[in-house]
C-alpha cells in the first residue's frame, strides 16, 4: 500500500461571481467532516480568489488557481503570476488543462516554462495531460501521452518536480458525462507511474499523486479511488454545486 493522500480538487472554471464563490465555499466548508479523509483543494476564479480564501483560511480547504503565467511581474496585460497566486491564498495551481491548451495556445513549452514559476513561487502544479477522442480512437493515446509528459516536465530534475500533482484528463471525457472506465484509467495511470519510474526514479514514482478528471460525479468517485494508481480526483462540473462536490470529497462515508 501507498502513502500517497488523495486529493480532490474542484475546478470551478469560468463560474462564479465574487458572491456566488463565497455562497459556495460557505456551503463547502460547513459540510466539511471533522477529518476529512482526503486532502480538498478549490479552483475559483481569478476574481474570487481573495474573497473566497478568506472564507477557507482557517479550513483545511486549500486555495488554487486555474493557471498563472511563468513571469513573476511585468508588462504582460491580463495575466497572473505564481507571487500573485500565492498572495491570494493559493497553494496550488492547475497547468496545461485541456481547455487552456485548446483555446488558449497552451503548449507543452508554455506548460515546462509555467511548472518552473510555479515551483519557484512555492506553489504546487497539478499538471492536466490528456488525449482527445480521435487520438484514442487511433491508438494514440499512450504516445500522446508521453509526448506532453516528456515536453511538459522536460529539463525537470527529480528534486524540482518532486510534489507535483499529474492529472489525467481525457478530453473526451471532460464536461461530456462520459467517464473513463475504471479499467481505462487504471490503464493510463499505471502508465503515467511508470514514466514517472524511468524519469524520476521509483521513490518520485510511487509518492506522485495522479488524479483523474472528466465527469467525475458522485456516482462513480467511489469506483475510480478503489483503483490502484488513483490517487484523486480533479473535479469540473459536480464541484459547481456545494451538495455534490461534499458528496465527492465523502465518498468513503
Ligand atoms: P468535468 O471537468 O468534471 O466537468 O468533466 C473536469 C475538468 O475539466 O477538470
Amino acid at each position: 500500500m501507498t502513502s500517497r493522500r488523495p486529493l480532490i480538487a474542484g475546478n470551478w472554471k469560468m463560474y462564479k461571481t465574487c458572491s456566488e464563490a463565497e455562497d459556495t465555499a460557505r456551503e463547502i466548508v460547513k459540510n466539511l467532516p471533522d477529518m476529512p479523509d482526503v486532502e480538498i483543494m478549490i479552483a475559483p476564479p481569478a476574481t474570487a480568489l481573495a474573497p473566497v480564501f478568506s472564507i477557507i483560511r482557517d479550513t483545511p480547504v486549500e486555495l488554487g488557481g486555474q493557471n498563472m503565467f511563468w513571469e513573476a511581474q511585468g508588462a504582460y496585460t491580463g495575466e497572473v503570476s505564481g507571487p500573485m497566486l500565492v498572495s491570494a491564498g493559493c497553494s496550488y495551481v492547475i497547468i496545461g488543462h485541456s481547455e487552456r491548451r485548446q483555446y488558449f495556445g497552451e503548449t507543452d513549452d508554455s506548460v515546462n516554462r509555467k511548472i518552473n514559476a510555479a515551483k519557484a513561487a512555492g506553489l504546487t502544479p497539478i499538471i492536466c495531460v490528456g488525449e482527445t477522442e480521435t487520438e484514442r480512437d487511433a491508438e494514440k493515446t499512450f504516445s500522446v501521452l508521453d509526448k506532453q509528459m516528456e515536453n511538459g516536465l522536460e529539463s525537470l530534475s527529480a528534486d524540482s518536480f518532486k510534489g507535483v500533482v499529474i492529472a489525467y484528463e481525457p478530453v473526451w471525457a471532460i464536461g461530456t458525462g462520459r467517464t473513463a472506465t475504471a479499467q481505462q484509467a487504471q490503464e493510463v495511470h499505471a502508465r503515467l507511474r511508470k514514466f514517472l519510474d524511468k524519469r524520476f526514479g521509483g521513490d518520485i514514482a510511487s509518492q506522485t499523486r495522479i488524479v483523474y478528471g472528466g465527469s467525475v460525479k458522485p456516482e462513480n468517485i467511489a469506483e475510480l479511488m478503489a483503483l490502484e494508481d488513483i490517487d484523486g480526483a480533479l473535479v469540473g462540473g459536480a464541484s459547481l454545486k456545494p451538495d455534490t462536490f461534499s458528496k465527492i470529497i465523502n465518498y468513503k462515508r
